[in-house]
């Protein structure tokens, strides 16, 4: 019988300088995707997994991420005064127990392997989620939620796994597959942001992970790698090499990358198409652009 998985970390400390000049004041977890932070749909998640307590990671000027899970007692009393009920739901769901989140800083940005150690005083002997936010994952059963289910039969260090093209893996941890098991493959390994050509298969790792102890003790080592930074992938391959399973877990879902524009724009779009409150006007617009822009060709 596995360890439950209780504790989540979320690194957060990224300058988001992709998204400048908007992330000047606005941390990039707190840019909205409809009307919900990027980051709440980390925590949504994260609950629907069984998780009971987040880490986050932060770094200078993260404070409105703070601030966004406490509670807002003036705001709240306004709406309770007005009678605005749901809103008052709404709201106070988003605030955080007392206890039940916990903020460090990483001092200096030296990379997602050095993030994670970051919290290493706040994990016990069990094994613990990590939570990219930037990768938003539309799914029935929420992602982390279907790894914890197939982690229980595996045991070991799980990451989130997609296909990517060839000429995109590069971008990514990739893979090193032993055995393809459909939904679950055994891996030898994984290599971060491998370059042009030297892939060892198109099965990106996806920023959802399920990890044993083990793998803080490798970021002790502090090991530079992809970039000069300390990469959490490296610490991964390390446990593997001293015994330690690593298996790839194929998600049923749709994934967007929201560390870029695109990806952002894409699942605003994705979101919004899914709630019955902008559907219809949404589609209707975006049918208009298209027909617009095909005219015009
Ligand atoms: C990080 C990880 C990488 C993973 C990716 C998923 O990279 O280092 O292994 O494939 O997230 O989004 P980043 O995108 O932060 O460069």
């Amino acid at each position: 019988m596995q360890n439950k998985v209780t504790k989540a970390i979320l690194p957060v400390a990224g300058l988001g300088t992709r998204f400048l000049p908007a992330t000047k004041s606005v941390p990039k977890e707190i840019m909205t995707l409809v009307d919900r932070p990027l980051v709440q749909y980390a925590i949504d998640e994260a609950r629907a997994a069984g998780i009971k307590e987040f880490i986050f990671v932060t770094s200078r000027g993260k404070g409105a991420l703070e601030d966004y899970f406490d509670a807002a007692p003036q705001l709240e009393q306004q709406l309770r005064q007005k009678g605005k009920d749901a809103l008052l739901d709404l709201l106070k769901s988003t605030n955080m127990d007392s206890g039940e989140v916990a903020y460090l800083r990483q001092h200096k940005p030296l990379g997602l392997g050095h993030a994670v150690w970051c919290a290493r005083r706040l994990i016990a002997n069990e094994p613990f989620a990590v939570i990219l936010p930037d990768d938003v994952i539309a799914a029935e059963q929420p992602c982390l939620a279907q790894m914890v289910e197939a982690h229980a039969e595996t045991g070991g260090n799980m990451v989130a796994a997609m296909e990517v093209p060839e000429a995109r893996t590069s971008s990514y941890g990739i893979l090193d597959v032993a055995e393809d098991m459909g939904s679950v493959v055994s891996t030898r390994g994984m290599v971060e942001k491998p370059a042009a050509g030297e892939a060892p298969s198109n099965l990106a790792v996806i920023g959802r992970y399920i990890l044993t102890p083990r793998v803080l003790q490798k970021l002790n080592r502090k090991k530079a790698g992809a970039g000069g930074e300390i990469q959490l992938t490296d610490a991964i391959a390390d446990a593997r090499d001293d015994g330690d399973d690593v298996w790839g877990y194929r998600f049923r879902g749709e994934r967007f990358d929201c560390g870029s524009k695109a990806g952002f724009l894409q699942a605003t779009v994705a979101f919004a198409l899914a709630r019955d409150d902008l559907r219809d006007d949404l589609a209707r617009y975006l049918a208009e652009v298209v027909n617009a822009d095909r005219a015009a060709q």
